[in-house]
């Protein structure tokens, strides 16, 4: 059997494990907000509408922080339509997702949501059709104390400020499918001007300028330049998006996803060192990974063929995931935890039925996909520093990456507590993996888990929600020595104290 080894040093840190790698995202898309998060009359709703059963998992799931209410969405959206007395909201076209949003659901219930959940709001503002104005109504609204007029009108509406800290300075706008979608000149100084006005009401916000919406986009590169050049002052984060499918029945460089991940990262981070040190500045912006995930064009077959437009809350890219996507979702936030350094925010897209860890059906169950448990297990045991690993492993050579390790892994240590997260990218076979985990004083496997299934294409639905579940893996922990098999095309997490 081929073998793979690396060695772990607890003083080997890259930085501290942040909570905020484990968010979400909640778009007014599909059925991720109606029949997702959000459905009175539904057996398990509560007071507010809210799915009970679709909150247990979320919590579950471990999520930090969400990002709301878009995506493309956020791009015509009017705030001011999803607060107050439910009965005046007015029914809108919704532009990108050639839908009708009936606004039922809105800031003021996203909030009451957050706090039943247990998460921190990141909340997207509209500059696709809008822009300062409107920005510094909606930060008006949701974060000052009272005594205006739009800060006296959330109180009218029962709720004390929201103290939102992160917010994205739109979304996507270097795409042409973007509603109001601009060049990264036009962007630059909309951002920059809405973020210094932004500043002027409260200078402690967190705000993150829109970066390319995917590596592949032809002004990858100079779009950050550019928006980086107007904005570095007013800005801590700039935006990373990415999507990884196998439609094209790559398998190989589909299990190499995260590597264009780290390159995504690590170019990104260049770039806007690179603007820095242009602009003589100290200050280093770091990256929010806003919307990552697997998500496949083709395989979008739960979407409303919707014959007749703009229906309310059709189904959307309702991804259905496998074994090898939770492979593929578990390997991506090593990729994240191990830019821990310079990734302070990450957010897998979405968080229910629109390409998503949770599924519902309306009046139904509401279950785990395969690629819930790599994103819950890794939110559950990284604590404390990531610890640096570099793998000595046999290689897979990919189409699109070149040839690529086997095996992929990164470590964090608490207090005595060492958590491993290793994959197997390779389709060939299993691999001995050995880790000299002495320098950790860990004696014990407290909790193995693996991902894996003879059949890679093995899924979980409302009939069968726990086909695909995690198993105990095969650990040994001996004289300092760890040893794990990984069979070919899998995901395990090790708790070692
Ligand atoms: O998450 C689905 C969509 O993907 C988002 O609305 C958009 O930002 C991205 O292109």
């Amino acid at each position: 059997m081929p073998s793979a080894n690396f060695t772990i040093d607890p003083a080997f840190t890259i930085a501290p494990v942040n909570r905020r790698t484990f968010g979400t995202f909640v778009e007014h898309m599909g059925r991720c907000v109606y029949t997702g998060i959000y459905e009175p009359g539904h057996a398990t709703a509560d007071e507010d509408g809210f799915r009970k059963d679709v909150l247990e998992l979320t919590r579950e799931l471990g999520v930090s922080v969400v990002r709301y209410p878009g995506g493309n969405f956020v791009s015509g959206y009017r705030w001011e339509d999803g607060v107050g007395p439910r009965e005046g909201r007015p029914r809108r076209l919704d532009l990108a997702w050639h839908s009708v949003e009936t606004n039922e659901f809105g800031l003021d219930e996203f909030i009451r949501w957050c706090a039943k959940a247990g998460v921190e709001p990141m909340m997207a503002i509209n500059l696709g059709t809008r822009g300062v104005q409107e920005a510094l109504d909606l930060q008006e609204y949701a974060n000052h104390p009272g005594g205006t007029a739009l800060s006296d009108l959330r109180e009218q509406h029962g709720a004390s400020p929201y103290g939102i800290k992160l917010w994205c300075l739109g979304n996507e706008m270097d795409g042409p499918w973007q509603i109001g979608h601009k060049t990264a000149e036009e962007y630059g100084r909309v951002a920059a001007e809405t973020a210094r006005a932004m500043r002027m009401i409260e200078p402690g916000l967190q705000l993150v300028a829109c970066g390319s919406s995917s590596s592949a986009m032809p002004t990858f590169g100079t779009w950050e330049q550019t928006v980086l050049r107007e904005t570095y002052d007013f800005v801590e984060y700039i935006s990373c998006h990415a999507y990884y499918g196998n439609d094209d029945g790559d398998t190989a460089s589909f299990l190499g996803s995260a590597v264009n991940m780290d390159r995504f990262i690590d170019a990104v981070v260049a770039t806007a060192d690179a603007v820095g040190a242009e602009l003589k500045s100290t200050k280093k912006i770091d990256i929010s990974f806003d919307e990552w995930n697997v998500w496949y064009g083709a395989r979008s077959r739960r979407t409303d063929e919707d014959p007749d437009g703009w229906a309310v809350a059709p189904r959307r890219i309702e991804d259905e995931y496998n074994v090898t996507d939770a492979v593929v979702v578990g390997n991506l936030l090593i990729s994240l935890l191990r830019h821990s350094d310079r990734v302070g925010v990450a957010c897998i897209a979405q968080l229910a039925n629109v390409i998503a860890p949770i599924m519902t059906e309306r009046g139904g169950p509401a279950w785990r996909q395969p690629t819930f448990h790599p994103f819950a297990i890794t939110s559950r045991l990284a604590a404390g520093q990531v610890l640096h690993v570099e793998t000595n492993s046999p290689t897979v050579s990919t189409a699109k990456y070149g040839d690529i390790t086997a095996v992929d892994a990164v470590a964090t240590y608490d207090e005595g507590k060492l958590s491993v997260f290793l994959v197997n990218r390779s389709t060939e076979g299993p691999i001995e993996v050995t880790v000299d985990v002495s320098r950790a004083g860990v004696t014990s496997v407290l909790e193995s888990q693996l991902i894996h299934d003879e059949d890679g294409l093995a899924t979980n639905s409302a009939d069968q929600p726990d086909r695909v579940t995690p198993q105990p893996a095969e650990a040994q922990l001996e004289d300092g020595k760890l040893t794990i098999t990984l069979p070919a095309v899998s995901w395990a997490a090790l708790s070692l104290g």
